[in-house]
């Protein structure tokens, strides 16, 4: 199991990239061949679509990875709004700095260096819009700092919710057993939070959808 929808279809979708520059198209090629997790063109299309419609002054990304998100996030931001992206590895640290210069974005885009689990208690002004895509194993203490740096009214989108399918499978190879546990009780816990409007769309590998509403 790796795939939500067929292959088939996705590439027909993919096959609509009509404002994708060579940049992105390059660190898709980067993330491909390095095998660096980055988000589907799918997601990337439906959390594009959410900040253009929300319109957030203040987006928080917990995952920076490559930039590739970032930096699809940053060109829908309106004039004043800014992303702030966080990430702990430093090889990543490194391509993404890369990145952000070539994008001509860096105005809009302030990476915070470091664990989010130690960076996230120390920030202090809230988001209206959170991105989390972090290490799995993290997720749900991430999720609680994202809920505090949450605005009420804020949307909160979340990365891997089906893992390859294999939350919803009976056979689950050993290799993913542990982080097949932990987003399936992610999943309870999102689904289930009273402060959250929360859906899980099966698009790309799974995406969580929470508008806070208390
Ligand atoms: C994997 C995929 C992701 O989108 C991610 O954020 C982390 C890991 C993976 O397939 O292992
Ligand atoms: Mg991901």
């Amino acid at each position: 199991m790796s795939r939500i929808i067929l292959p088939l279809q996705e590439k027909y979708l993919d096959s609509f990239d009509k404002n994708k520059d060579s940049l992105l198209r390059s660190m898709e090629e980067f993330a491909e061949g390095n095998n660096v997790p980055i988000l589907s063109n799918l997601s990337a299309n439906l959390l594009e679509q959410l900040i253009v419609m929300n319109k957030p002054q203040r987006v928080l990304e917990i995952g920076t990875a490559i930039g590739y998100s970032t930096i699809r996030i940053a060109r829908r931001l309106g004039r004043k709004a800014i992303i702030h992206t966080i990430e702990k590895s430093t090889d990543n640290i490194t391509i993404a700095k890369e990145n952000f210069k070539k994008s001509g974005l860096e105005n809009k885009i302030k990476l915070l260096e470091g664990d989010a689990l130690r960076i996230m208690p120390q920030l202090q002004k809230k988001y209206d819009f959170i991105f989390l895509d972090a290490d799995k194993e993290d997720y749900k203490r991430l999720f609680d700092y994202s809920m505090v740096l949450l605005k009420k009214g804020g949307v909160i989108y979340v990365d891997n919710l089906l893992w390859h399918g294999y939350v919803a499978a009976n056979k689950v190879p050993p290799k993913y057993k542990k982080s097949t546990s932990l987003i399936r009780d992610f999943n309870r816990i999102f689904m289930t939070q009273p402060s959250l409007s929360s859906t899980i769309l099966p698009v790309g590998d799974g995406i969580g959808i929470g508008v806070k509403v208390l």
